[in-house]
């Protein structure tokens, strides 16, 4: 079937519903590509900061962490996705693979990023979810347009999603923001408490949770209380205080990082020190600000 009668043959709720999946699907990978951030380390929009962040309260966290140290090969992998099945949901090229395709990747956004979003309906990936496994099971149910002839054609088909992901991703890059949009992370207003003052002696460290729902780590000398972001500004990986050698090591490529002196690079492979976060003695209670 060719790209015009495909539109034709299709019922009109099916319509709707492939060009919105369609559509929306290279949006995303278009917001990807033009975001400045998305592949910089050390950017709040970083796909590194925000797989961390999913990490820390995913029931799939586990395999989120043991992908960490790819954050920027599976940032690269899940941009080109989306134009890919957005591209060929529109063009009938495997339709049904792609909204397979759709479906794992809502599925996977689900467990991830929106799983602890309460009630689930304000998910958008919930939803999401559901319309592309709607949309598979109506054709699947025509078997013939599951299959990908590995003819010419066929080739020539597949090539045809192939380059409009890669030039998608190219030109978003050329027409990048100026500015990176706000991570999704669910940073939360006002002050957060971290830990009772009593709990934390002079020289001990305490791991938790930043508003912005990423991994993060407290220390108390001394001359006061202080924190940075355990979030390893390579690739985004956690890092560990190591009370021997007094600093934060990431266990993923070997960085290190001096929590005394402004968490600076003490050894590559970044360049970036690990981003400081406020926090403050508030009557009994050390708060991030
Ligand atoms: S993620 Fe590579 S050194 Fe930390």
């Amino acid at each position: 079937m060719n790209l015009k009668t495909s539109w034709r043959n299709q019922l009109w709720p099916l319509r709707i519903l492939r060009a919105w999946l369609g559509f929306t699907w290279i949006y995303a990978g278009w917001d990807k590509a033009s975001d400045p951030g998305f592949l910089t380390s050390g950017s709040p929009t970083f796909i590194g900061t925000q797989l961390s962040a999913f990490a820390t309260n995913s029931p799939i966290g586990f395999a989120i962490s043991g992908v960490l140290e790819n954050a920027t090969q599976i940032g690269i992998f899940v941009m080109l996705a989306e134009f890919a099945i957005g591209a060929a949901t529109l063009l009938w090229i495997a339709p049904t693979w792609a909204a397979m395709g759709g479906f794992v990747m809502s599925l996977t956004l689900w467990l991830a990023s929106s799983w602890q979003v309460k009630p689930y309906f304000l998910a958008s990936n919930s939803a999401y979810t559901i319309l592309w496994l709607t949309y598979f099971l109506f054709l699947y149910g025509s078997r013939r347009n599951s299959k990908v002839s590995v003819d010419r054609r066929g080739f020539l088909r597949v090539s045809t999603v192939v380059t409009i992901a890669v030039v998608g991703a190219v030109v978003g890059k050329l027409f990048s923001r100026t500015t990176s949009a706000t991570a999704s992370t669910g940073a939360e207003a006002g002050s957060k408490k971290i830990i009772e003052g009593v709990a934390i002696k002079v020289g001990e460290t305490h791991n938790f949770i930043s508003k912005a729902g990423t991994p993060a780590v407290l220390f108390r000398t001394k001359t006061g209380v202080f924190a940075y972001s355990a979030v390893c500004t390579h690739e985004g990986c956690t890092v560990a205080f190591n009370s021997a050698s007094k600093n934060l090591q990431c266990g993923c490529h070997g960085a290190v990082f001096d929590p005394f002196d402004g968490a600076k690079v003490v050894t590559g492979p970044t360049n970036q020190p690990l981003a400081k976060i406020k926090v403050a003695t508030e009557g009994a209670w050390i708060v991030e600000s």
